[in-house]
């Protein structure tokens, strides 16, 4: 691979497009997704089920399941450079050397029949041609350094003699073996127990201070992501809906789907509020409802909302709201997130007052315009 520009972005992918094809239809898992991740920085990706978070990562790796699935557009620039464009052979020497993943099931990620220890010391020896001495006192370090106890006892178990949270650590250690620059890491923390989830977190926050990567955290989980991110982007059927610093979100969200998944879970800063979970499913992606995708879902939706698909909308600063009524969200939660306990507007209560008039797109760019600020 050649050295890219030093002045780009270290991760940038531009309107990434990536469908299923399959016998219920053409599935658009991916459907212009844009994102950008400096040095040092943590992007959370947040979204629920089947809304294209993972394959969204798939796509960034390379591995992409073909068929059923196609990279149909966009670009995937790693410092300048498009990987979508590469030959196999570059980019497999991106994969694991310069973006790297940890995958959303360890136990399965793992291979049962090897150890642990030789299938972290299997990095160094493939990709660093160490031999068996070097790569097994690598390992060791690396055992050591996501904090499993007594690694040099354990470099011979299996993976099946380890927990959950001890598991994660080692698929953590085997992505970070080669020092990558962007580490991906898709729900690491969904199967383990909460005090688990925040001991792998907190690994997570010590490794980007050591070695200054690039994190993607994709999670459903918007209770985990508040002391890593830097920002967030909100996926939904597809598509990020918002997008902004994570302060910004939490305080002040600009997406009814936000502020729904805000109000499902609990806050130590809004005491005494009432949970709500959001009402429905998300969408079959072979059948994604016209207009806004979340219309079926959203107390605020009017007519405008079933018949055009908002843009993501740049909203100021660097936020995105791919909603038509982006301000009066703002306005809305700007007052109820502020007073602490978010219950004073309730979507139900607010869908029954009347809509203000709709904002046109001529009110604020699409974010897509303004590609230079990125
Ligand atoms: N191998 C596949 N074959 C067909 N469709 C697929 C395949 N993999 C993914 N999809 C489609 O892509 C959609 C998005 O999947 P993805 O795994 O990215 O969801 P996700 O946001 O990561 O969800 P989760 O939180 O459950 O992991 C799925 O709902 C499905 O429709
Ligand atoms: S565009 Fe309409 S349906 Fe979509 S989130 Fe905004 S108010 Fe709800
Ligand atoms: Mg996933």
């Amino acid at each position: 691979m050649t050295p890219g520009s030093p002045h780009a972005p270290l991760l940038e992918v531009d309107d990434l497009q990536v469908e299923f094809r399959t016998r219920d239809g053409v599935a658009k898992a991916v459907n212009g997704v844009s994102y950008t991740l400096e040095q040092g920085q943590t992007l959370a990706v947040l979204g629920e089920s089947g809304s294209g978070k993972s394959v969204t990562a798939q796509a960034i790796m390379g591995i992409i399941d073909s068929p059923p699935g196609f990279v149909t557009g966009g670009r995937v620039l790693f410092r300048g450079q498009d990987l979508l464009t590469m030959s196999v052979g570059e980019r497999q020497a991106v994969r694991g050397e310069k973006i790297s993943m940890v995958f959303q099931d360890a136990l399965s990620a793992l291979n049962p029949v090897y150890s642990v220890g030789f299938q972290i010391a299997e990095m160094f020896r493939t990709h660093r041609g160490m031999s068996r001495g070097e790569s097994k006192k690598r390992a060791i370090e690396l055992m050591d350094r996501v904090k499993i106890p007594a690694a040099k006892d354990r470099f011979g178990d299996f993976p099946h003699q380890f927990s959950g949270g001890m598991r994660q650590r080692i698929m953590i250690a085997i992505a970070i073996a080669l020092d990558p620059e962007v580490l991906i890491a898709d729900e690491p923390t969904t199967a383990l127990d909460v005090t688990v989830q925040a001991q792998i977190m907190q690994l997570l926050r010590e490794l980007l201070q050591e070695m200054s990567m690039g994190l993607i955290l994709i999670t459903h989980d918007l209770g985990v992501v508040a002391d890593v991110a830097d920002k967030i982007a909100v996926m939904y059927a597809g598509k990020i809906v918002e997008q902004a610093p994570v302060h910004q979100i939490y305080a002040n969200p600009a997406h009814p789907y936000t502020e729904g998944l805000l109000h499902s879970i609990p806050r130590v800063d809004r005491k005494g509020q009432q949970l709500s979970a959001i009402k429905g499913l998300p969408p079959i992606l072979t059948r994604i409802p016209a207009g806004c995708a979340f219309n079926p879902r959203c107390p605020y939706a009017q007519d405008v909302c079933r018949s055009e698909e908002p843009p993501l909308f740049q909203i100021g600063g660097d936020r995105r709201s791919a909603c038509h009524f982006w301000e009066d969200v703002l306005a809305r939660t700007g007052t109820a997130f502020a007073t602490g306990t978010g219950s004073e507007t309730r979507p139900s209560e607010a869908a029954a007052a009347p809509a203000k008039p709709r904002k046109t797109p001529t009110t604020a760019k699409p974010a897509k315009v303004n590609r230079a600020e990125r």
